[in-house]
């Protein structure tokens, strides 16, 4: 049953179970393995995954039941739901919503790429021994360009036929398969002779780590990239959202369920890594800068699996068609932000903004497919300072413009007011504060980042 106009664009979640999964299928993504692992192993293992889970907790779960708030009681998109919320002089943290998720999107999508090529070179036998070379030769020009293409040839599809029909059937059928394979490759990485040292390496922190500036800029980076967070994306999908339901223990369950993933994709890696010798190929603990970083899931994970014979290439293929409908269920939620603004703003048709965005964001993608370090900076950029800088600004317009109307809303599914005083505590006095000073020490890495891009 649709409403006439304008209305009928817009949709609405069909389930609470297809809400959660379509939220969990947008944190869900690369972020937990090829992001997770990658900046893990670079951060020391164990006091980055701490941190991690410390920024995910005190700053990433107050920060989503703000955004779950904000879309819930607006209904509307995020550019017109900030306006609504702070009025005219908001307005551009909406559009930094938009530029992140364009942005964003526009390499993740070229990395979405490997996972279909792997794949298929999986199905077919065709990886050979010396992945990095290999990776080399796949991950960027005109290999890369092919793929990319085809991946958001496969998300505009999606996004184009609307929330019910699109977003929450993939949802509901993908994602607890993405558990189930990832759950066993867990299993059959801990049958591994010489994986205690992997998780040494991944379980217990060494303390001073836990006070370097990198690592925690990392750590917070990494929960915002992976909550989907700080770009209006869990924003959206709540303004689809109905039903008066508790929205703390919504963001308690999305940010769980997205631990738990990349948890567990830690227990997978890591005794890979140790069981065999992998630590020096991806530079564990010290600073990993060549350009096969980023590849670093791609070149590790299909030779520790060939080793196990025929069978290895089944399991590296169904690896990569997991890791690939993880990456699109996010690159959904990434287009969906830029999309419900169009359509919101602008009062586009659905299939129409989908298609238009979707060819935008593919030409932008184009440099992160042709040159590894625009692809690092770009993932630096968007990918971690766009996204605590939103988060930040999010925190400050809930807790100093419309805490009023946010504590009415959270009170709706709510009633407990100890705890929607420790959620204003926190998105008042906490969020703010930590993020600016983690921002201010990201300066840094992105500055770099941006001297190894227009260097190399
Ligand atoms: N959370 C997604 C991942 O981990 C990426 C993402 C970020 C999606 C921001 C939407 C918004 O892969």
């Amino acid at each position: 049953m649709e409403l006439p106009g304008a209305a009928s664009e817009r949709g609405s979640w069909g389930t609470r179970l297809g809400f959660i999964l379509a939220a969990v299928g947008s944190a869900v993504g690369l972020g937990n393995m090829w992001r997770f692992s990658y900046v893990a192993a670079e951060g020391g293992g164990a006091a980055f995954v701490l941190l991690y889970l410390l920024f995910v907790t005190l700053v990433g779960i107050p920060v989503m039941t703000s955004e779950l708030i904000i879309g819930r009681m607006t209904q509307v998109s995020p550019i017109k739901a900030i306006r609504q919320l702070g009025g005219a002089s908001w307005a551009p943290l909406g559009w930094l919503f938009v530029a992140a998720g364009f942005g964003l999107l526009s390499y993740y999508s070229v990395i979405a790429g490997w996972t279909m090529r792997f794949a298929t070179d999986a199905m077919r036998g065709a990886i050979p021994q010396d992945t990095a070379t290999y990776f080399n030769q796949v991950g960027t020009n005109l290999p890369a360009i092919v793929t990319h293409v085809i991946f958001m040839a496969i998300t505009v599809f999606i996004v184009g036929r609307g929330v019910k029909k699109g977003l929450e059937r993939t949802a509901l059928i993908l994602m607890p398969m993405l558990f189930l394979l990832l759950v066993g490759l867990a299993i059959w990485s801990a049958t591994l002779s010489g994986g205690g040292p992997g998780y040494a390496y991944y379980l217990k922190p060494r303390l001073n780590e836990l006070l370097d500036t990198a690592i925690i800029t990392d750590a917070a980076g990494q929960a915002f990239f992976s909550l989907s967070l700080g770009m209006g994306a869990i924003m959206t999908y709540a303004s689809y959202l109905k039903s008066k339901r508790n929205l703390g223990r919504e963001a308690v369950t999305i940010a769980a369920t997205d631990f738990g993933v990349a948890f567990v994709a830690g227990l997978v890696v890591f005794p890979i890594i140790f069981h065999f010798g992998l630590g020096e190929a991806i530079g564990l603990g010290g600073v990993l800068n060549t350009d096969n970083t980023v590849g670093t899931l791609f070149i590790t994970i299909p030779p520790a699996l060939q080793s196990i014979g025929s069978f290895g290439n089944v399991v590296i293929a169904a690896f990569f068609v997991m890791l690939f409908f993880a990456a699109l269920t996010s690159a959904i939620s990434l287009l969906e932000v830029v999309v419900a603004s169009v359509i919101d703003n602008w009062h586009w048709p659905r299939a129409g903004a989908a298609v238009t965005f979707g060819i935008l964001i593919t030409l932008a993608g184009l440099p992160s497919a042709l040159n590894l370090n625009f692809l690092t900076f770009a993932d630096r950029l968007f990918g971690a300072f766009f996204l605590m800088l939103g988060g930040l600004l999010t925190a400050i317009l809930v807790g100093y413009r419309a805490l009023p109307e946010a504590d009415r809303e959270l009170a709706q599914g709510l009633q407990h007011p100890g705890l929607r005083r420790a959620w204003s505590t926190a998105i008042r006095y906490f969020v703010p504060p930590v993020l600016l000073v983690v921002l201010s020490f990201g300066i840094k890495p992105l500055w770099n980042a941006f001297r190894a891009l227009i260097g190399g």
